[in-house]
């Protein structure tokens, strides 16, 4: 196999803006050259380049004056200050009208079915002043909606024009080099008396956004007791229940006929590929190991979004055929338990922006592959994951940190990869899984009620169901 030398960073900013810290990859880039040597396979897929991987988001200002509106049979064209024009379909504005016809406001759901809305669907009529563009629809009773300017541009599709609150803002990749600074608060800050619950939330969504940020932070002087991690942990978001059971106490007693519970070391990996929604965070804390007699068992983490975007790079075909190529996982180790996910998920999934939004990585959980993909593809697969583990497991790429009692870890599972080396002694962990959705909805809930981060202007109607 090819070997591959990375030129660590030279300059890591770690709390620099996203841009900054982008600039070593193209350093790291061109260290490499152009190593493309992909087996020629076919691929369908256009999730292969760079760009989709931590692109700026563009600052959302109110233009001013007001655009100009024009609607035909079928489209409302708006033709914005700065030369711009998008177009919208009448059948889309009328479905997200926001009347109170259309839409309740408490419940923040759609009141109206799509066969009440006609086939020929058009306004009848156009105005524009400083609150939106507001439209009398062609329907037999009168029917008005108003739409703001920024729904209109963040919801505008034909072209698209902003990348509006972009998954990736705020988003640091990082390297080796973290060490020098890795994020971290501290226990004090969130568990607080009744009377400080506000300063409480706003120490919690300091945790999650440094979570969302760098893929994973430490709460630092936790007291090393399972009742206070577990008190902790469910002030942040609640415990997800898995075959594990929900807070768990490890030991490595191989109690769950999983490699976690021995003392071999792990290779990084992501955890619960086999499940169709895989662990949100990961939270550690290890309680005691008593050295002598224990040794070894130091934590591994690789930021899997930083991985990719040099494979991504270097190997755009290989990136291509992990965001394609469905890989089945199961766990199958536990007495009674047959995980495997109905749906098969590549090792990259992104979102509706093209954006990496999941790894999926866990060489020990991988099942059978190669069910309906050709032999190109199955010699193209194992090319492209050698790669993508070599630059894991690359000294640039790793993380090595010892934790201690005190320190919890808080990994994004869907994002930054852990691992171990391999021990002796009674090592006592515990820890939980938090649900994907869970965390990132308290999140973006606070962030909501706090408003720190807030660029939106629309108001509660208009900012949900993005
Ligand atoms: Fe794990
Ligand atoms: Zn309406």
């Amino acid at each position: 196999m090819m070997r591959i030398t990375i030129r660590p960073f030279q300059e890591v900013r770690l709390l620099a803006r996203p841009s900054r810290i982008l600039r070593p990859f193209s350093s790291a880039a061109r260290t490499l050259g152009t190593a493309e040597t992909d087996t020629s396979v076919s691929s369908s897929s256009t999730a292969s380049s760079s760009s989709r991987i931590g692109r700026i988001s563009e600052s959302l200002i109110r233009p001013s004056p007001t655009p100009h509106v024009s609607a035909t049979e079928d489209k409302t064209t708006v033709s914005w200050p700065d030369g711009r024009t998008t177009t919208f379909d009448n059948y889309f504005l009328f479905d997200h009208c926001r009347c109170p016809k259309c839409f309740h406001s408490k419940t923040k759901q759609r009141l109206k079915e799509l066969n009440q809305i006609p086939d020929d669907i058009r306004p009848v009529a156009v105005e524009v002043d400083n609150s939106g563009v507001h439209l009398s629809w062609s329907t037999s009773e009168e029917h008005k909606s108003t739409f703001p300017f920024e729904f209109l541009r963040r919801s505008a599709y034909d072209p698209p024009l902003s990348s509006y609150r972009d998954a990736t803002e705020g988003r640091v990749l990082w390297n080796s080099k973290i060490a020098q600074s890795p994020p971290s608060v501290v226990y004090e800050d969130i568990i607080r008396s009744d009377d400080e619950a506000l300063k409480s939330e706003r120490a919690i969504l300091k945790l999650l956004n440094r979570v969302h940020d760098f893929g994973f932070c430490f709460v630092n002087n936790v007291p090393a007791t399972p009742e206070k991690t577990q008190e902790l942990i469910e002030k942040i978001a609640p415990i997800r229940h898995t075959h594990y059971g929900g807070f768990w106490e490890f030991t490595a007693d191989q109690s769950h006929g999983d490699l976690a519970y021995s003392n071999e070391g792990l290779p990084c990996h992501t955890d619960t590929t086999y499940f169709t929604d895989p662990a949100g965070l990961q939270i550690f804390h290890l309680l005691s190991h008593p050295s002598p007699p224990g040794t070894g068992g130091t934590t591994l983490l690789v930021d899997g979004f930083y991985t990719a975007s040099l494979l991504s790079t270097l190997y755009p075909t290989s990136y291509s055929l992990l965001s394609r190529l469905r890989i089945p996982a199961h766990a199958s180790g536990t007495e009674g338990t047959m995980l495997r996910p109905p749906l098969s998920q590549p090792a990259f999934r992104h979102d509706e922006k093209g954006q990496l939004t999941q790894v999926r990585w866990n060489n020990e959980d991988r099942g059978v592959l190669g069910q309906g993909w050709s032999a190109e593809e199955v010699k193209g697969w194992y090319q492209a994951a050698r790669r993508y583990d070599e630059l894991n497991k690359s000294e640039d790429a790793e993380y090595w940190v010892q934790l201690g009692p005190g320190t919890m870890l808080v990994i994004d599972n869907w994002r930054v990869m852990h691992g171990r080396s391999a021990f002796t002694g009674a090592r006592q962990m515990c820890g939980a899984y938090v649900g994907a959705d869970d965390w990132s909805s308290r999140r973006t809930a606070l962030t909501k009620k706090h408003e720190i981060r807030k660029k939106s202007i629309l108001d509660d109607d208009w900012s949900v169901g993005w």
